[in-house]
């Protein structure tokens, strides 16, 4: 329970702090938060971040449907308390808030995954750590202590990585495996493309692999391919040679002369995603782990009811925010059909285009237990490290506090469809 409430505590240190003239670090609007980013980050870093598939029409409708909905607030309720708690898959979280595990973390801040991990554990939500970070998940797991977190696996071509990322998940105390199941191949990401840009082909966001024994064996068992063509040397080679080098565990000159940085990064591009997956796999997870199982991507209702069939624990409802399929289904808009399948059976968590605290109540009041957000809070990492995460998270919790209350309610169980009327 809240009280004084976090919310206008919250409020109020923001306008006090501006009677001295200063301003939150981090804008709280999130198209400022995103264009603030901009400016900090590489031309390359930035379209990685916000880009989408195609003509990122899905990105934009991913925002847009939301509008689609109105919230119909009631003001008789006694809202002086408020508790956003709420327990899922036997964690007691503050909210239904996760935070979405993002991949390549290094380019927006040197600190990358354990700054998100010390952010999410100072607030008690749970990340989602991704198999694309840019550090190893038990260091993540150690810089968050005993807050809650959750590991997020790519189905690779080699089975026996498959197994190990999850033993080490398991290891460092992830209380949960999410399968992404949207990507197995990149999407047609045109501003990458267009800068001719994918960090991993430059070693980043491949520290799973390279603290990975199982991918370690892989590439010391790799034979030396003399005739792999050679780009031709000039600034921009060397650069992306360096950054390689670098992005390795070990020494840089170490790497140089084993030639260990470029095999596994060509090792890795090899088997990092698996076209094949399908319920055959997921079935086969279940000999893996005793963790509870998630399926990210679900957008069918027909997937999502067999995936209750299947055993499956839990869904999150995503687009991949929208960098997968250009002109794919907005998540608000997947939702109403997959709850339907799905008859509260298993939570769902929704993800893609969550920017505020009416998105969230939207997104409950549609089906889900629970939202996840991903370039905000890469954003606020960009532009204050961990205090820009944390501020991020902070600033969605008070908007979503307040504006629950405004709206007639003090806990999240008191959403449901009767506060939500389509948009005229
Ligand atoms: C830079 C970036 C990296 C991502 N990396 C991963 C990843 O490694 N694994 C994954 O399952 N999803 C990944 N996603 C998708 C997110 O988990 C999430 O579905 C999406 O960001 C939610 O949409 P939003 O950014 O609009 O909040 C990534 C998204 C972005 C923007």
């Amino acid at each position: 329970m809240t009280t004084p409430p976090s919310a206008l505590a919250h409020q109020r240190s923001i306008y006090l702090a501006g009677v001295a003239g200063k301003r939150p670090p981090v804008p709280l609007d999130a198209d400022g938060l995103e264009r603030a980013a901009e400016k900090r980050l590489s031309a390359e870093a930035f379209a990685y971040i916000a880009g989408g598939a195609g003509a990122g029409r899905t990105v934009a409708a991913n925002r847009r449907d939301f509008d689609r909905w109105r919230i119909v607030p009631r003001m008789l309720n006694d809202v002086s308390e408020a508790d956003l708690s709420v327990r899922l898959f036997g964690m007691d979280l503050p909210a239904p808030l996760f935070l979405a595990p993002l991949g390549v973390m290094e380019l927006a801040h040197r600190d990358s995954d354990l700054a998100v991990g010390r952010a999410a554990a100072g607030h008690g939500v749970p990340l989602i750590l991704s198999n694309q970070a840019s550090r190893p998940m038990e260091e993540v797991a150690k810089a968050m202590g005993d807050a809650p977190r959750w590991f997020q696996l790519y189905w690779s071509r080699e089975e026996e990585l498959v197994k190990s990322l999850v033993a080490r998940a398991e290891a460092c105390g992830c209380s949960a495996i999410v399968v992404t199941l949207d990507t197995k191949m990149l999407g047609w990401r045109v501003r990458d493309l267009d800068l001719a840009y994918l960090p991993f082909l430059r070693g980043k966001g491949i520290a799973q692999y390279t603290s990975d024994p199982v991918f370690q064996r892989l590439v010391e068992e790799m034979p030396a391919d003399p005739d792999a063509p050679r780009p031709r040397v000039n600034f921009n080679s060397l650069s992306t040679l360096w950054q390689m080098l670098t992005a390795h565990p070990g020494s840089p000159l170490d790497n140089l002369k084993s030639g260990r940085a470029q095999k596994a990064v060509k090792l890795f591009t090899g088997i990092y995603t698996n076209p094949t997956l399908n319920w055959e796999h997921i079935a086969r997870l279940r000999g893996y782990t005793s963790l509870p199982i998630l399926l990210k991507g679900v957008l069918h209702p027909e997937e999502a009811a067999r995936a209750v069939d299947e055993g499956v624990d839990g869904l999150i409802v995503s687009n991949h925010g929208g960098r997968q399929v250009d002109g794919a289904i907005s998540t608000i808009a997947a939702l109403p059909a997959i709850a339907g399948a799905v008859k509260g059976r298993i939570p769902l968590i929704l993800d893609s285009g969550v920017r505020s605290g009416a998105d969230m109540i939207k997104a409950l009041a549609l089906g889900a237990s629970a939202v996840a957000i991903g370039r905000p809070y890469a954003y606020g990492l960009a532009l204050a490290g961990e205090e820009g995460v944390s501020e991020v998270i902070r600033a969605l919790l008070s908007d979503f506090e307040l504006n629950l209350r405004l709206a007639g309610g003090t806990r999240p169980s008191d959403i449901d469809a009767s506060w939500l009327v389509p948009a005229p």
